[in-house]
């Protein structure tokens, strides 16, 4: 999978795509990510990229032309039209969902904007979707970008050891994930649950689907309500109704 991200700040975007996990990911070649600066595609002399809204009022809007035209030269460089996501507190507000969706597509480009905004016209133009990060606002889409590549390159075949590192946990499965334990098996007077240290898998694994949705019914009762559940996961809410 390729992702590239246009923005103003390609090296505040480097930097966090060269660390950890996903810095690792890049480098084995699992996933390429690719940040280009919307500034180097301006024809403008004075390398300028923005300008006053028309109609007067606060800030500067990002032009369409450089935006455009960086667009058009990352198609260049693919066998096909990418997806077109532009991150915005207008947008759809991101779940792990979509997110599985988009580490299927093969070619994403994210246009991350900044100031006020960027001239309406390019984005009707390139734009497939909005896409939120949550109903609050930020300075730019570069953080936005990075939440994204974060959450889809995790998904992506090689980077993480194995499928179930991710299909297991928090969101994957409409529940929150069950509480993590390792040694020692006492701290602070707190055991370990007993279950965990007995070595039997199937009553391990019922435990853990049972703290998943207790957890879920306790911290996240919305997400339980569009859960798809077993008669015997009904059966065990109905059992701790009380609790
Ligand atoms: N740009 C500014 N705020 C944003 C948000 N909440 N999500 C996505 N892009 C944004």
């Amino acid at each position: 999978m390729r992702i590239d991200i246009a923005t103003l700040f390609p090296d505040m975007c480097e930097a966090v795509l060269s660390e950890s996990i996903i810095g690792r990911a890049r480098a084995a070649g699992h996933i390429e990510v690719v940040c280009h600066n919307i500034r180097d595609y301006t024809l403008n002399k004075h390398n300028r990229v923005d300008d006053t809204p028309y109609g007067g009022g606060m800030g500067m809007v990002m032009q369409a032309d450089p935006i455009f035209r960086c667009y058009e030269a990352v198609c260049a460089q693919l066998p096909e039209k990418p997806h077109v996501i532009y991150l915005s507190p207008q947008g759809r507000v991101l779940t792990q969902k979509m997110a599985v969706e988009y580490s299927q597509k093969e070619h994403l480009f994210l246009l991350c904007g900044h100031y006020e905004g960027v001239d309406e016209r390019v984005l009707e133009e390139i734009v497939d979707e909005e896409v939120s990060i949550g109903d609050y606002v930020l300075t730019g889409g570069e953080l936005p970008a990075l939440v994204l590549v974060d959450t889809i390159g995790r998904m992506c075949e090689g980077v993480l050891p194995d499928e179930s590192a991710f299909t297991e946990e928090s969101h994957y499965n409409g529940l929150l994930e069950y509480p993590h334990y390792s040694r020692p098996a006492v701290w602070h007077d707190k055991e370990v649950p007993e279950v965990l240290l007995s070595g039997h898998h199937a009553n391990i694994e019922v435990w853990r689907r049972q703290q998943s949705l207790l957890r879920t019914r306790n911290k996240r009762p919305d997400m339980l309500e569009k859960a798809e559940l077993t008669q015997k996961d009904l059966a065990f809410l109905e059992s701790i109704k009380e609790k």
